[in-house]
């Protein structure tokens, strides 16, 4: 199977905004009801559906409005729909954006699992609680990104795949109609990008090598206004990069370095640079892994897509700032020409390492990646890895974990997060961790000299290549870039393109300044 030319465009998804008072009906009806308290019992509180549609389901004593409750009424044949769904939100006072996500995601999988492919929701029932309109646009955003995050399965690699296409529309009153369809578009370009994140994180690293990275990654940013350069094994020894080459070494296939540059304003204003860990396979090297869950290491990439993803919706959106994102893409793998533990290299801002474990490869080829974007001379600098096991243990799956020595970095990401929903948790750096990597024989070690912090350790590594007077902040996407479990409704099993709708709020951060 070739997937080469399987790309982007393959993503588009769409949801079309319909006046209620359309006569046009889908198969499916989802209606939306919240949760209370009512004699000391819970039930539904039907505030904001439309009497006749109350008045035929309030009955229904079972249904209590309950946080992801859903009822499904099949073949009811009501209202020119053939089946209606009512979906719990639970307590009014309780509805987060997040809760709405999670919401949305579920309802579409479960539509998707009864084989219907026409939908229309109900808005007035699912928005009606928010007065002003920045709210109200922040959850219609929340609703229409658990719809196109929720509805993503990679079944790309199945031989029988579901070719029939989704129809979804908005429901929503005339005078909703322009701004609504705006925004609709703008998050469905946002969750589309998204979502070719995740194929890229999917995609099994046989198929999904260095070289596809590169080659997806072009095709995707096409018309995109993006400048996407990719540069090859004798462009990066020309640069010095010995410490991404030195991770290259014990795989058969060519490394990649991707840069995608994005000009949204003046050439005289500086850029923002994103840099992101590209390996399509991590092994471990000589240091190989244990083969428990090795096959989990084709998301060692995740850093990267996210950080391509990143880039493609900045673009797309035409944002005032101007970017440059960096993916040093390779293998690690064991071999002839493998790197052995103790070899010492240069990195290409001339500090020497001692790689004294081949498997702690992400902060050797971000090493090279950080000095380069730092000869950019950017604001800042923004890297993205699945770089530490030891972040999964600190954090699990929920809150991503992330370092900075920089207070105004640390306060945008921390806005840009609660812009996006995603949950980030700052992380200790500071001088100490830099002591346990001083190197015997080399300047720096890759590896610890003493027990736990691994993430720390990590990050104070990667700021040796960081130009001082660069602000930079690193996040490491370890325990969030793939879920093992369906914990998420709008995020199943497989990539979740963690931190690009993050990346994008901060990117905004630096508009107009
Ligand atoms: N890609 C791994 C980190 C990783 C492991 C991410 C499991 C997600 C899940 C990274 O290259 C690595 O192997 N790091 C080592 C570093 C150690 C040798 C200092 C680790 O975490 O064990
Ligand atoms: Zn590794
Ligand atoms: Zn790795």
């Amino acid at each position: 199977m070739n997937i080469g030319d399987f790309y982007f465009m393959k993503f588009k998804q769409q949801i079309v905004f319909r006046k209620e008072s359309d006569d046009k009906k889908s198969e499916i009806l989802v209606l939306f009801v919240t949760s209370t308290l009512l004699n000391k019992k819970k039930t539904a509180h039907w505030e904001g559906v439309s009497k006749e549609f109350k008045n035929h389901f309030k009955s229904e004593e079972s249904l209590v409005g309950a946080f992801k409750e859903l009822t499904f009424f099949r073949g009811i044949n009501f209202k020119g729909y053939q089946h209606i769904l009512i979906a719990g939100l639970g307590e009014s006072q309780k509805i987060t954006h997040e809760s709405l996500r999670e919401i949305s995601g579920k309802v579409i999988k479960t539509v998707k699992s009864f084989k219907i492919f026409t939908i229309d929701f109900d808005l007035n029932s699912a928005l009606h609680f928010y007065n002003d309109t920045d709210n109200k646009k922040a959850a219609l955003q929340a609703l229409t990104e658990g719809i196109l995050l929720g509805q993503y399965e990679s079944s790309l690699f199945k031989s029988k795949k579901e070719e029939k296409e989704f129809q979804i529309f908005f429901l929503g009153s005339k005078s909703q109609s322009d701004l609504f369809s705006l925004i609709i578009k703008k998050v469905s370009l946002i969750a589309e990008t998204i979502n070719f994140s995740r194929y890229l994180g999917d995609a099994p690293a046989n198929k999904m090598t260095p070289r596809d990275l590169a080659h997806q990654t072009r095709k995707a940013a096409s018309k995109t206004g993006l400048k996407v350069s990719i540069k090859g094994k004798e462009w990066i020894k020309k640069e010095k990069m010995e410490a991404f080459l030195s991770v290259a070494k014990g795989s058969s296939e060519p490394p990649q370095f991707i840069i995608m540059e994005y000009r949204g304003t003046s050439s005289t204003k500086k850029p923002i640079c994103l840099v992101g860990k590209g390996l399509t396979f991590d092994s471990g090297g000589i240091s190989i892994k244990p083969s428990q869950s090795m096959e989990e290491m084709k998301y060692d990439m995740c850093g990267g897509a996210n950080v391509i993803g990143a880039m493609l919706v900045i673009a797309q959106l035409k944002l005032k700032i101007n970017a440059i994102g960096f993916v040093p893409a390779t293998e690690n793998m064991p071999g002839p020409a493998a790197t052995k533990p103790g070899d010492i290299v240069e990195a290409r801002n001339g500090k020497t390492i001692e790689i004294n474990n081949t498997d702690a490869e992400g902060r050797l080829i971000l090493a090279d990646a950080l000095s380069y974007a730092s000869s950019k001379k950017p604001i800042c600098i923004i890297d993205m890895a699945t770089l530490t096991g030891a972040m999964s243990v600190a954090l699990g799956n929920i809150y991503t974990g992330f370092f900075t020595k920089n207070e105004d970095l640390s306060k945008r990401i921390f806005k840009a997060a609660e812009l996006s929903g995603e949950k980030v948790w700052q992380m200790p750096l500071c001088e100490a961790h830099l002591d346990d990597i001083k190197g015997s024989f080399g300047d720096l070690s890759n590896i610890s000299s003493g027990k736990g912090a691994g993430s720390s350790i990590g990050a104070a590594f990667l700021e040796q290549f960081v130009d001082e007077d660069i602000p930079w902040a690193h996040f490491d996407i370890a325990g969030t870039a793939w879920n093992t479990s369906n914990r998420l409704s709008y995020c199943p099993k497989g990539a979740t393109g963690v931190m690009i709708r993050t990346l994008v709020e901060f990117a905004k951060s630096f508009e107009n300044k």
